[in-house]
């Protein structure tokens, strides 16, 4: 359940993330697009530079909001500069999070949020799914999705479980390239 208590995606890897050949197998509009609409307030979790999170911003356009959320200041200091770039940066909020913070700073009520190759790098997953559930609004979606070559099956049933045990529920297994992913729903209590 602690692995790789250690490891935190390394920022020269961040740039390799953002590398549009990753659109052949991991393409935003199939990966999130089918949950996102203009206004909706989402997050994406360990955003790092932004390859998810800078369509995410055009998808819920300018009535929308993408909080980005990453404990390296130079993945979001990174981020911040593409989303100049393509004009998206008003919708994006930068968030930047301490490993001893607890998760107080994080938005609520949100519609959408997404864990992409993150959950791996988080020391204590009950406490993050807790955070995140709290945070839904009734109905919101979760989409959760590890590496399959970082993350085996049953490392991703034990992670799947917190996010169970946190109130989440699941909806659907996902086919991404190279990842295990599943989306939960927030319906519970
Ligand atoms: C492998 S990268 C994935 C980036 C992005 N989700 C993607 O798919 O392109 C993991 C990111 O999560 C961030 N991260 C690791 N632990 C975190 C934590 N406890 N809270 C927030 N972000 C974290 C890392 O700094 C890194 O930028």
């Amino acid at each position: 359940m602690e692995q790789n208590r250690n490891h935190i995606c390394p920022v020269w890897v961040g740039y390799l993330m953002v590398n549009p050949l990753r659109l052949l197998g991991q393409n935003p509009d199939t990966v999130v697009g089918p949950y996102l609409e203009p206004g909706m307030k989402v997050m994406d979790f360990g955003c790092a530079m932004g390859y998810f999170s800078i369509p995410m911003a055009q998808m819920v356009s300018k009535s929308g909001t993408v909080y980005c959320v990453d404990i390296q200041e130079k993945m979001l200091a990174r981020l911040m500069k593409r989303a100049e770039r393509k004009n998206v940066h008003h919708m994006i909020k930068p968030l930047l999070l301490s490993e001893n913070d607890g998760y107080n700073e994080l938005p609520d009520q949100l519609d959408f949020a997404l864990l992409f190759a993150v959950v791996h790098e988080v020391p204590d997953k009950k406490k993050l799914f807790n955070a995140i559930s709290e945070r839904m609004k009734e109905g919101g979606k979760v989409l959760f999705a590890e590496p399959s070559g970082h993350v085996n099956a049953i490392q991703f049933e034990e992670s799947m479980e917190c996010a169970e045990s946190s109130g989440l529920k699941k909806v659907t297994m996902l086919n991404i390239y190279r990842s295990h992913a599943m989306l939960f729903c927030k319906n519970g209590k």
